[in-house]
């Protein structure tokens, strides 16, 4: 019998999966068993990214182009691990960015920039994989959230709309789905060290520590380890959920 959350004979799709949370969550699925075809920006880093990680684990890895904001480009993603796998068991939407600014300063670019990649980035390639999932009766959809999407945070207005919209689209096609053996589920990470908040001005990480009842940040495998869960089939009864995984920020 395969092990506790095992995802032998599985496939998955993890978007901006060359580095950061990405970059864990592919390595524990793809160590768990699954074959993975990650999603990034940039082709070369991610093959490079893919193979290390292939190597590592000796699992198979691939990657392969994509702008999950252009809804031809996420489309095609998908078309790729479809023609590739045969089939797709778990997407994981992980592609996110910040452009920070209070609303006095951030202009139209900066909340189109980041509405487009974080929220339509994620319906995009939902829209996508649902046909085929229903297809096949089983899938497993994760959209990676924020701790802004749920306390919203200053000088995020596009960002924390962003994720706080995922939330919304995550609840909803739960509902639409939940009938073909396909759950969608949200995670909400409080924070972790990547290049996405590497800049953030100290005084922000400061008083942001003294929010986290832990008194430490997260770490990309933490976040992995729960995304792995919500991909596994011993999760099957839970849809529609948002995963707080902050190290207790965030408790309602
Ligand atoms: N780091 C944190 O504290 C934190 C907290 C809450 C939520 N998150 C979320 O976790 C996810 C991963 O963030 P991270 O911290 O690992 O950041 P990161 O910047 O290290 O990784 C994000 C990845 O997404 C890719 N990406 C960006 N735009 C893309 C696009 N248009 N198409 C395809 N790929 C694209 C980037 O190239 C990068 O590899 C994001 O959705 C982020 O919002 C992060």
């Amino acid at each position: 019998m395969a092990g506790f959350m095992s995802l032998e004979g599985r496939y998955a799709v993890v978007t901006g999966g060359r580095r950061g949370i990405g970059l864990a969550i592919v390595e524990l699925l793809a160590r768990l068993g699954a074959e993975v075809m990650l999603g990034d920006r940039t082709i070369e880093e991610s093959s490079k990214v893919a193979e290390m990680v292939a190597e590592d684990c000796r699992c198979r890895v691939q990657a392969r182009q994509v702008d999950v904001s252009n809804f031809q480009s996420a489309n095609a993603l998908i078309e790729a691990a479809l023609a590739e796998f045969g089939r797709v068991d778990i997407l994981v939407n992980n592609a996110g960015v910040t452009r920070d600014a209070l609303i006095l300063r951030m202009n139209e670019e900066d909340w189109d920039y980041v509405i487009d990649i974080n929220l339509k980035g994620t319906w995009n390639c939902c829209k996508a994989v649902v046909r085929p999932m229903m297809k096949q009766r089983y899938g497993r959809i994760i959209n990676i959230s924020s701790v802004s999407g749920l306390a919203g945070q200053a000088g995020q207005t596009n960002y924390s709309a962003s994720k706080a919209g995922i939330i919304g689209l995550t609840k909803a096609l739960a509902r639409e789905v939940a009938s073909r053996g396909i759950t969608v589920n949200a995670i909400a990470p409080g924070f972790v060290p990547t290049a996405l908040t590497n800049n953030l001005p100290q005084e922000l990480k400061d008083a942001m520590m003294k929010l986290i009842p832990m008194g430490r940040w997260g770490e990309p495998a933490e976040i992995a380890n729960a995304v792995a869960f919500l991909a596994s089939s011993e999760a099957a009864y839970i849809t529609g959920q948002v995963l707080s995984v902050d190290g207790g920020m965030m408790m309602m």
